[in-house]
């Protein structure tokens, strides 16, 4: 990976002993952000694609009452979580660093889900506009108001499919969207990593490509322009287009 032929590259002539030492602790370090990333985008998967199947519910005029709260919906998204993957989301083997990251998003997500209550419930209302992509920001946001000088976890598009202005990617996503996730031959799906600075902080960055399905194009497909339920211009797009990333920062 990146961060692992950086080293290779800067160190490997000048002195080989030194980088055979260096070169296991960094791969560790690496293979451990690596994990804990994935797991903070793979567990914000499992809540949006959650509260996807609940969007019925939830926009039922003709139900009050949705007993839907944080508690259930948190219990849910972890068992979604450990269904997808094939793996339970804490383990006991996860650092101290994780754990916090975890509990964390778990709080955010029972947060939101609480703060909604009054909305999801409301009778008589059909589409209230509590959809994956407005839950995850949300819960993304108190992320960062919890933990935000350790991790962020963001969702970004290219920018010219930036629908709300806080979700604009910044140069290094772009550069990543528009030169690495362009590339023909890369594998679909494949994240990027790199370590790098945010905010002038080394970091170990992040981004997971994220496709349009069908299930997208009823706001992000065709007729390009035509406005769709949500309010906004629908893209244009079709399935299997990337339609945006996930963006994980591991403060050093
Ligand atoms: C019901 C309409 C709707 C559907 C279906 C939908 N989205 Fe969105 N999407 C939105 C809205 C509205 C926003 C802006 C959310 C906000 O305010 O942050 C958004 C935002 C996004 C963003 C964040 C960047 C931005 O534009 O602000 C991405 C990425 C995204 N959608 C991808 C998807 C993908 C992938 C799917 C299918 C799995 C999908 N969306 C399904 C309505 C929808």
């Amino acid at each position: 990976m990146q961060v692992f032929a950086a080293i290779a590259r800067t160190c490997f002539p000048a002195l080989l002993g030194g980088c055979m030492l260096l070169m296991p602790a960094a791969a560790a370090e690496e293979a451990a952000d690596v994990a804990t990333g994935t797991r903070l985008a793979e567990f914000l998967r499992a809540a949006r694609s959650v509260l996807s199947n609940y969007q019925p519910l939830i926009n039922d005029p003709s139900v009050g009452d949705k007993h839907l709260d944080g508690e259930r919906f948190t219990t849910e998204a972890i068992a979604f979580y450990a269904k997808r993957t094939g793996h339970p989301l804490i383990t006991d083997d996860l650092s101290e660093r994780d754990r916090k990251l975890i509990q964390a998003q778990i709080e955010a997500m029972r947060e939101v889900v609480d703060e909604q209550q009054a909305d999801i419930n409301r009778p008589g209302i059909g589409f209230k506009g509590f959809v994956p992509a407005v839950f995850a920001r949300l819960m993304n946001e108190k992320f960062a108001a919890k933990v935000g000088a350790e991790a962020l976890v963001r969702v970004t598009a290219p920018e010219d499919l930036v629908r709300n202005r806080k979700s604009l990617p910044d140069a290094w996503e772009s550069g990543v969207i528009e030169n690495v996730f362009s590339d023909a031959d890369r594998p679909k799906g494949d994240s990027y990593t790199e370590v790098t600075t945010v905010d002038d902080r080394p970091a170990f960055r992040m981004l997971l490509p994220e496709y349009y399905t069908e299930s997208c194009l009823t706001c992000h497909g065709a007729p390009k322009g035509e406005i769709d339920v949500t309010g906004y211009p629908k893209e244009g797009g079709k399935a299997g287009d990337l339609g945006g990333a996930i963006s994980i920062v591991l403060f050093k």
